[in-house]
């Protein structure tokens, strides 16, 4: 890969004039990109509105965009532009040296040893979520595991990260969150965008979704600043930190950004990873079986303590293979700062290169039988041979999820503390659906019903 342009375009639909494949993007991305790389392979271009886009799909691309060649590709996409109207100049949004002087403040926290430090009040807010399920399951009453999953992570990253108690304005908090989310995909979808600030009811209600979570991040930080109290967590090293030249704090705008994308990256992907674990299992009842066996072999009844990790083996398994075909992040894009050459075909300065883990965690070359469920795909050996960049959940390279093991430890503790004292089963009928939004989540929640093993 080189970056001379006599190179030729890669293959790819013409769509319709002028809106290209935006019809079929906005109707169903996943179909629409399955259905691009089974006609025209690894590397597709096609037009969205106009807009030059590429999509890739073999690892050895994504390991080029995401880390050989990472400077080449910046986060100034349109969908980037759209999220920045929740999250600000956060994290996950920003771009250049004021992303690198973030990323240095936040780095600490997620650091192995702070983590493992956080795994007691993971285990504590899975508790207390256990009992209130005791009365359900007595009941066998159905109960959306989508909105309880949603619960407990924001609950977790509530108190780790910001020593914060949330639980309180948890559900309004995840339907702010959810309404400002399905409004930015339409915004990204759309060909022409209505101003912010015209009156339509759309801009009505994301302004007020914007303001409960506003309120709630605000008061966080308000709470913090007014008692003054020297907890050692995220927050106090965000409030604390200076600009090593300028020796300047941040402004209220930039912790505000900085505690937004934290709080709902840090929770929401993570309440989706467990319900697609959910789902998986219950439709999977041998490996099921499989991980009960591990639970009651490791624990022998007790519950599971952070000195679990490494011996709940299978059950890192199913978490993997869950990311694997529901992958909660699914779909990134870069936009490369200067014209590129990717297999032969040009990349030109400009164009949105898109990436999906969904469509390349089920490439066949590496992934035999892709749609089928199989934890073994993970054990070791498997995963040596395989390619590294032909899995990547949390993405990879520089901007890769700074939450990657936090969320991996949060996964495993949780799921071996709830499969251990519940099995969830699907309730008959209720409709399965992908919601493709900024992440994969569940269109109609997911009932189930927890049965006490
Ligand atoms: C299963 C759980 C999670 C998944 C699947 C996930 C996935 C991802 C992915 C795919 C990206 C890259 C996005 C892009 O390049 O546009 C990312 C970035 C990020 N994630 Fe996560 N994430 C998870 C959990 C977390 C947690 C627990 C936190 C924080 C506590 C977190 C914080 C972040 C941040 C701040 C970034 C931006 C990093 C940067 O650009 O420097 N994530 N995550």
């Amino acid at each position: 890969m080189s970056s001379s342009l006599s190179a030729p375009s890669a293959p790819g639909p013409r769509g319709t004039w002028l809106l290209g494949m935006l019809p079929e993007f906005r109707a169903d991305p996943i179909q629409l990109f399955s259905d691009l790389t089974r006609d025209y392979g690894d590397t597709v271009s096609f037009s969205l509105f106009n807009r030059p886009c590429m999509l890739l799909r073999h690892p050895d691309q994504i390991a080029w965009v995401l880390k050989k060649n990472h400077r080449n590709y910046g986060k100034n996409t349109r969908g980037i532009q759209k999220l920045k109207a929740i999250l600000g100049d956060g994290l996950l949004t920003a771009d250049g040296p004021h992303w690198r002087r973030q990323r240095r403040i936040a780095a600490p926290t997620f650091r192995p040893k702070r983590i493992g430090g956080f795994a007691a009040t993971m285990l504590r807010a899975g508790e207390d979520m256990l009992c209130r399920w005791e009365e359900l399951a007595s009941r066998e009453q159905a109960f959306d595991v989508n909105e309880e999953m949603m619960t407990v992570t924001l609950r977790i990253a509530g108190e780790t990260l910001f020593s914060a108690d949330v639980t309180g304005e948890a559900r309004e908090l995840s339907q702010a969150l959810s309404t400002a989310m399905q409004i930015t995909n339409k915004r990204v979808g759309r060909a022409l965008d209505m101003p912010s600030w015209w009156p339509s009811a759309e801009n009505r209600a994301f302004r007020a979704a914007m303001a409960t979570l506003d309120e709630i991040v605000r008061g966080m930080i308000e709470e913090r600043r007014r008692t003054g109290e020297a907890e050692a967590d995220l927050l106090a090293m965000l409030i604390h930190a200076r600009d090593e030249e300028t020796g300047e704090g941040m402004s209220d705008a930039q912790l505000r950004d900085e505690v937004m994308t934290l709080l709902l990256a840090g929770h929401e992907t993570t309440a989706n990873a467990l319900t697609w674990t959910w789902h998986l299992l219950a439709a999977n009842p041998d490996c099921r079986a499989q991980l009960e066996a591990e639970l009651d072999r490791v624990l022998d009844g007790r519950s599971p303590t952070l000195e679990d990790y490494s011996a709940l083996e299978y059950t890192g398994r199913v978490i993997d293979e869950a990311m694997r075909l529901l992958p909660p992040g699914w779909l990134f894009g870069r936009a490369p700062l200067a014209d590129d050459v990717i297999d032969g075909f040009a990349v030109p300065a400009g164009t949105l290169v898109m990436i999906s883990s969904y469509i390349t965690h089920r490439h066949s070359e590496f992934w035999p039988d892709p749609e089928r469920f199989d934890p073994d795909r993970f054990l070791p050996a498997a995963c040596e041979e395989r390619h590294p960049f032909a899995y990547f959940p949390f993405s990879g390279g520089p901007r890769g999820c700074i939450g990657r093991g936090f969320a991996l430890l949060e996964l495993r503790l949780l799921v071996a503390q709830i499969a251990q004292r519940f099995r969830l089963e699907a309730v008959p009928g209720h409709p399965v659906e992908l919601e493709q939004l900024v992440t994969l989540r569940p269109l109609h929640g997911l009932q189930m019903t927890a049965y006490a093993r």
